[in-house]
């Protein structure tokens, strides 16, 4: 037999000795028999008319590692050349958008798409604007490596280097102990799970704790919630994709869905600018297709759409209102598409869908000193 492959569990088992030498505390709290580190469970409070909290069997929310995901999401330690944290991009005051940047800065250039925000992911089936993504560890590891230029050999013995981060591992995970690709995703899952945003004026008025102005009102129940035509009193349909259904059971405010609202303009099938969905499944039905995006904080996520075209929320309702482009796979629910658009909503009704978008914006989530950066 070949004696490398017998020695190699004894020098594996040498080299894993080395990491750990004794002196070195974080290391203690992972050895021996009795020492497995029990990490605190957290629970989290299931949110108004939200669908149950489901979080995953393999990565359980506990308080260090959320702490553990906050420290990484803002350390810049986690890019290639330690120039770039994920919070470079998300930001707290923005809802975890880039407020105000069309594209963002990354390891390599600029981004190719609009920054989203990220909140409420524990709603959503699928990640990215073209849904790439379909669990939020897969998410990590793609904007590990593509914005960040991640390589899981440098990250973790740069992260390795450091007694208070294996500290933090240990605590966060236990046995086997150490660092590892996983268990940084697995962090970084569990600080953006608990990203919650429920507590708009929107969701005070639904919990019968506030009132809407006369406007919000009307923007909501007669112009966001109401299908278009007459039969319908001319309604702005927007609930057939923002919200899950045309009632008030479900607050999550996003269908979990793609669809081509207009946006782009192509004669073909293949002629997008951004095929988006149809780029990932080489379904020339989806081209063109984008996650349904949050309108949740709207008032602070802008540039709009997934190539941030639309500066203000004006812009947008301007588009669906007389912007609309045609292709051959928009929507069914974009209904105005052959006159570009709804082309009947007035001024008023135009500051009503933007007032009551406005209401959706959470202060206090977008203030939580539990999300902030923690070095600072
Ligand atoms: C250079 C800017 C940048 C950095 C750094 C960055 N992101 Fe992103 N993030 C983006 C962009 C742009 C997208 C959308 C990409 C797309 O859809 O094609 C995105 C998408 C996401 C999404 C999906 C949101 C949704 O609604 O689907 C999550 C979650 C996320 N990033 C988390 C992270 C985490 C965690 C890190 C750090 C490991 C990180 N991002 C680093 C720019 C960045
Ligand atoms: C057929 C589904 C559909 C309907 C109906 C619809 N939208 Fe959208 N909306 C989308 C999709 C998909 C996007 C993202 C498109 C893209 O980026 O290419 C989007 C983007 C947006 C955005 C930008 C979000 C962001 O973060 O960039 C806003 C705001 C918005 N829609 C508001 C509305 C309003 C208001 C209405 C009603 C007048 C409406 N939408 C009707 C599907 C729809």
């Amino acid at each position: 037999m070949n004696r490398l492959l017998v020695l190699a569990p004894l020098l594996l088992l040498l080299a894993a000795l080395q990491n750990c030498k004794p002196e070195k505390s974080s290391c203690n709290q992972c050895s021996g028999s009795d020492s497995l580190y029990t990490a605190t469970p957290l629970t989290l409070t299931q949110p108004f008319k939200f669908p149950a909290i489901k979080i995953p069997d393999d990565n359980p929310l506990t308080e260090e590692g959320v702490q553990l995901g906050r420290m990484l999401f803002y350390d810049p330690i986690l890019s290639a050349d330690s120039s770039i944290s994920c919070a470079s991009c998300h930001k707290q005051e923005f809802a975890f958008a880039d407020g105000g940047k069309q594209f963002s800065q990354n390891v390599f250039g600029l981004t190719k798409r609009n920054t989203p925000p990220i909140f409420n992911v524990l709603w959503m089936k699928d990640f990215f604007w073209d849904g790439r993504a379909h669990t939020l560890p897969l998410q990590v590891e793609d904007a590990l490596v593509g914005e960040q230029d991640f390589s899981e050999a440098s990250i973790v013995s740069k992260l390795e280097k450091r007694d208070d981060y294996t500290a933090l591992f240990n605590k966060a995970f236990g046995k086997p102990c150490g660092i590892s690709q996983t268990k940084i995703e697995k962090a970084l899952s569990q600080f953006m799970m608990t990203l919650i945003s429920t507590d708009s004026k929107f969701d005070k008025v639904m919990r019968g704790q506030a009132t809407f102005t006369a406007s919000e009102q009307n923007g909501f129940y007669n112009l966001f919630m109401k299908d278009t035509g007459a039969a319908f009193g001319f309604g702005a349909d927007c609930f057939h994709c923002h919200a899950n259904s045309s009632s008030t059971s479900n607050l999550t405010l996003i269908d979990n869905n793609f669809h081509n609202n207009a946006l782009q303009p192509s004669t073909t099938f293949t002629d997008f600018a951004d095929k988006g969905k149809g780029a990932i499944t080489n379904n020339q039905f989806d081209n063109g297709l984008f996650r349904t995006p949050h309108v949740r904080n709207i008032e602070v996520t802008g540039p709009y759409m997934h190539n941030g075209q639309f500066a203000t929320l004006e812009e947008v309702i301007e588009f669906y209102n007389s912007g609309l482009k045609n292709s051959p796979t928009v929507d069914p629910q974009i209904k105005a598409v052959h006159q570009g658009g709804l082309q009947y909503l007035t001024a008023q009704d135009k500051a009503d869908l933007v007032a009551f978008m406005k209401t959706l914006t959470d202060t206090a989530f977008l203030n939580n000193p539990k999300f902030s950066n923690p070095f600072k």
